[in-house]
């Protein structure tokens, strides 16, 4: 009691503040309070405030979720005695569903942490879990179990998932069962579906939802990764073997994103600000992919704020960059009270038009559409969304009703915020291939597993793919840096380690000097696959022009140009998100991973390195698997003050520094204008790389430096007269081409391009 004395005396303080004169508040405070937890104001006891209720972890508030203060000072709903506000414990639905079969321990209700366990009668096999524990987010863990007989129907028994009911036993060819779920549950899925020719039900598996009952994120980056990249890879070009060569096919469509995100006051900001999140960390997923979709980018309220018109991603003028730019500047401002979902609806179906009239009819057949919108579903304005979304649907099915163009559209609901109004939402949603319709808590969480996504074979041979992580747990590192090789050779004893890069799934590129001299024997190479850690090399491959003593006669004792050198694998590495080559200069995928219309080597060059200090990364040893190592290239005006440090190195003369230092190398090190990191005894040959989005481009390859400031790698810091040289791959294209882009060898050529 004491706390809600004491919380009596701040709210009526506030008022007061906020107020003026005098203990004057629009709403009362009585009866607000709740047993076993507590409420917050938006805005104090103000007209307009939304209060919302929170209970410890595995409860929920009851009767009331949260509470609106009306503009004639009343609160909706309304406080009551009876029943009293409180925090309920979390329950699953009711599992005792199961037809053939029997369910333990039988209960009214099942709570969070209850475990349930299924049988099938004698005769019955079953699918599904046999042991489910009722989870949290008020869901039953692992999957509906089935009791079925061998009966010679065309569909298999589709179930009955807990707290639903079934109509319809019949699973034979265009046979209909009917879902609807019990008591105060709603029914999330396809309430209905037929047993379609290849066997399979339509739809997806309905469940029955508690008004607390949520999706995790991994479900949603799950069943949302699965059916967005439905849409984005049936326009990936794709690679197809015909008689020994690869083609590539480029397919002609387009994809229009449209993303609406309702930023009314039913919304908190941290609401907000983890959506508008989330869109960028989508967008980021979603330009890993090949394809390159249009995009239209909205918040709303009783209005628009219009981020990016799609208009100007047709017309070109529209920079992905920017727009993630201007989404992270987006702050709500002051908040209108209107919410019009229909206007965003309705902005959106403007748009598909004008895209129409742009295109023109025939090309608008080839564009798809997903819409994409984040709200609670609170609308107060603009009335009801569903006529509009009808239109989006004639327009992308162009008229057509019998779903031979459902493909074109999905229109994905992700409902957040504190009290949400599915009734009205879940019609809203449209497409094939899974659930549309999304229940989401924790948007941050979301983001993460947004990562998920783009974890599936059909992305497998793109180069650079690799995912982020905050925390960099050892386990994790081979997923952050999937290309990365550890290099030994073995003489007289004793070995001696280097780095290098998976390229290709049978090459691995280093530096020559690693190398050089050695059988392919005495040479192997560590990528764990998951088959066989140690990989034996079968050729080693150098640059032509590599020679150590080239310049001897010049004074210079060790010359390192082209200090570059492929190694070829006994076995191909399997590929996953573990193992995966990086992109290396001018080749046509790393055109694709930077988004490049233009298909030359040089833009490659110039939109890598094009400043005169550009930031590059390149990965040491340590007792964390690998670590990583942040330098500056010096390029341009600043590259002769960074590269005359290797005057004094190996009889290098001012006269000579020209000699020994060529156009080849790019030069890091030093503690200006950023303290660099500096290479160790080890790192040799080890890729010098930039990210672009989620995909790892190399420039270069660490070579050699002017001191040895450390052995057998460790993150350390550059001295001021240190510098490390590393040998730019735009400089030995020609070397790799030869190798890698060679028709007809017994590997898969590299497809370099022609300038
Ligand atoms: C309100 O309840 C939440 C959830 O139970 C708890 O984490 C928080 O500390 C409580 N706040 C106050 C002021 O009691
Ligand atoms: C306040 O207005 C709402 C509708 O806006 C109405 O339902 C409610 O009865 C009103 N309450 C009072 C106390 O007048
Ligand atoms: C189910 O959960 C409730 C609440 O946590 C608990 O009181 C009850 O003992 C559990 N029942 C079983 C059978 O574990
Ligand atoms: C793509 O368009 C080109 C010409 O515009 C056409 O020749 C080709 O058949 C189209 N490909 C597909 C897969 O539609
Ligand atoms: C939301 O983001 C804006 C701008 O980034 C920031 O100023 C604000 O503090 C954030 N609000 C919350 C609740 O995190
Ligand atoms: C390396 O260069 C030196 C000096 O020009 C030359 O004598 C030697 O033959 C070269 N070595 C190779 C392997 O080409």
């Amino acid at each position: 009691m004491g706390f809600s004395i004491h919380w009596s005396w701040l709210a009526a303080l506030l008022c007061a503040f906020w107020m003026g004169a005098g203990v004057r508040c629009a709403c009362p405070e009585s009866n607000l309070q709740m047993q076993g937890g507590n409420y917050t104001l938006s805005n104090n006891l103000e007209r307009g405030s939304m209060l919302v209720y929170h209970c410890p972890e595995g409860y929920y508030p009851y009767p009331a979720i949260t509470r609106l203060c009306q503009a004639n000072n009343s609160w909706r709903p309304r406080p009551k005695r009876f029943p009293a506000q409180r925090c309920r414990l979390i329950e699953c639905p009711d599992p005792n569903v199961l037809e053939y079969g029997n369910v333990s321990p039988p209960q009214e209700k099942y709570y969070v942490d209850n475990e349930t366990t299924y049988e099938c009668y004698s005769g019955y096999t079953m699918r599904g879990s046999a042991t489910r524990v009722c989870l949290k987010n008020g869901k039953w863990s692992g999957s509906t179990p089935i009791c079925s007989r061998d009966s010679g129907d065309h569909c298999a028994n589709p179930g009955i998932p807990p707290g639903a009911s079934r109509v319809g036993n019949m699973f034979g060819i265009d046979d209909t069962v009917r879902y609807t779920c019990n008591g105060n549950l709603f029914l999330v899925g396809s309430s209905e579906r037929v047993c379609q020719e290849n066997s399979q039900w339509s739809g997806n598996e309905p469940a029955c939802y508690y008004k607390h009952t949520f999706d995790t994120p991994l479900e949603v980056s799950k069943a949302f990764g699965n059916s967005i990249k439905e849409s984005l890879t049936t326009l990936e070009s794709t690679d197809d073997i015909q008689g020994e060569r690869k083609i590539r096919i480029s397919k002609n469509g387009t994809l229009n994103i449209y993303i609406g995100v309702d930023i009314s006051d039913s919304i908190s900001e941290d609401y907000v600000n983890k959506s508008r999140d989330a869109v960028v960390k989508l967008i980021t997923t979603i330009s890993s992919f090949t394809v390159t979709p249009n995009y239209e980018i909205t918040f709303f309220s009783s209005e628009l704020y219009e981020i990016v018109n799609i208009i100007d991603f047709m017309d070109g003028t529209a920079k992905l960059s920017d727009v993630k730019t201007k989404l992270e500047e987006f702050a709500v401002g002051d908040r209108n009270t209107g919410t019009n979902l229909n206007l965003v609806f309705e902005q959106f179906l403007e748009k598909m038009a004008l895209i129409k009239i742009r295109a023109g009819e025939e090309n608008f057949k080839e564009h798809r559409h997903v819409i994409i919108v984040f709200t609670d579903g609170a609308y107060n304005m603009g009335g009801s969304p569903a006529p509009t979304v009808a239109k989006i649907k004639n327009s992308a099915y162009l008229n057509l009703a019998d779903g031979s163009r459902d493909d074109y559209l999905d229109i994905y609901i992700f409902a957040i915020g504190d009290d949400i109004f599915d009734d009205d939402l879940m019609p809203l949603t449209a497409g094939t291939g899974g659930n549309h319709y999304f229940r989401v808590k924790d948007l941050e969480k979301l983001q993460e597993t947004f990562d998920e996504m783009i974890d599936e074979d059909e992305v497998k041979g793109l180069c650079g793919l690799h995912k982020e992580y905050e925390d960099h747990r050892n386990e994790l590192k081979r997923k952050m840096y999937p290309w990365m090789a550890f290099i030994s050779t073995q003489a007289d004893g004793h070995s001696k380690k280097c780095m290098g890069s998976l390229v290709t799934p049978e090459f691995v590129l280093t530096a020559a000097h690693c190398v050089y001299g050695f059988l392919p024997e005495k040479v192997t190479v560590e990528i764990d696959d998951g088959q066989h850690k140690i990989k034996k090399a079968k050729t080693l491959f150098y640059h032509p022009k590599y020679n150590v003593t080239a310049k001897k006669d010049k004074g210079i004792n060790e010359f390192y140009d082209y200090d570059v050198a492929l190694i070829q694998l006994e076995k191909y590495v399997d590929i996953s998100t573990k193992v995966r080559p990086i992109c290396i200069p001018c080749t046509l995928e790393t055109n694709a991973a930077l988004h490049l219309v233009d298909q030359s080597c040089q833009s490659q060059e110039r939109l890598l390195l094009k400043n005169h200090l550009e930031r590059l990364n390149f990965l040491t040893r340590t007792s964390n698997v690998v670590d990583l190592k942040d330098v500056h290239a010096k390029l341009g005006d600043n590259r002769y003050e960074c590269i005359k440090h290797a005057v004094g190195v190996e009889g290098i003369t001012a006269d000579t520094l020209r000699d020994a230092v060529t156009d080849n190398f790019i030069c890091t090190g030093g503690l200006q204008p950023f303290r660099d990191h500096i290479a160790c005894t080890g790192d040799s040959g080890g890729a010098v790389y930039k990210n672009f989005e989620h995909r790892t481009i190399q420039v270069a390859l660490v070579s050699w430096g002017s001191q040895q400031v450390c052995r057998d790698g460790g993150v350390k810091e550059s001295k001021s007269n240190s510098r490390d040289f590393h040998i730019n791959l735009f400089k030995v294209v020609d070397f790799l081409k030869a190798v890698l882009g060679k028709q007809d060898m017994d590997y898969a050529p590299l497809e370099f391009l022609e300038n």
